[in-house]
């Protein structure tokens, strides 16, 4: 396993519409995943996606088994490996598809927070890495994690998704009971 360098916003790498992944089971693949979980841990990451590292494929990493230091209020949502999502916005009992505000970080964007708005609800499906299925309907956190990783896989990074400018700041200003946790 190894650390992989985190590529910042800027990077061109970061921009690309990801290839899906072909080959499940692989032991380059397991690699590549053992390292994603080994980089994420150590940055305090909520998750992760393969462009983060230059890897041009659709898979993601997210979650965490104990409170993320980085998010110490977040619910917990369980560690995926997801890989060639499809995600799917979803309607409430109204038939209206809500949105939801509230703060966002990425590696990719370190020192920096901002507020933005995501589905509220999606339904997700995919692969694990052995190339079984995955389908799930989650909401609030989860849903904003895991919108947030896939944007990753079409080039999106969050700073492209918010509204209002006046909700983007650094972490150390806006949150500075988190400072001592790093810079993102
Ligand atoms: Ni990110």
């Amino acid at each position: 396993m190894a650390i992989r360098e985190i590529l910042k916003m800027g990077d061109a790498r970061l921009l690309r519409i990801a290839q899906p992944v072909t080959v499940f089971d692989s032991d380059e693949l397991h690699l590549l995943i053992s390292d994603m979980l080994e980089t994420m841990a150590v940055a305090n990451g909520a998750g992760l996606a393969a462009p983060q590292i230059g890897v041009d494929l659709q898979l993601v990493i997210f979650g965490t088994d104990a409170p993320n230091p980085r998010y110490p209020d977040a619910p917990l949502v369980p560690r995926t490996v997801l890989i060639n999502p499809v995600l799917t916005p979803l309607p409430d009992a109204t038939g209206a598809l809500l949105e939801e505000a509230d703060w966002e970080g990425c590696l990719s964007v370190p020192g920096l927070r901002a507020i933005v708005p995501r589905f509220a609800r999606i339904r997700y499906a995919g692969f694990d890495q052995y190339g079984d299925p995955i389908e799930r309907t989650v909401e609030g956190f989860h849903a904003r994690v895991v919108q947030h990783e896939c944007d990753h896989l079409i080039g999106k990074l969050y700073p492209m998704r918010v509204r209002d400018f006046s909700r983007f700041g650094f972490t150390e200003v806006l949150f500075p009971q988190l400072d001592a946790e790093g810079d993102s």
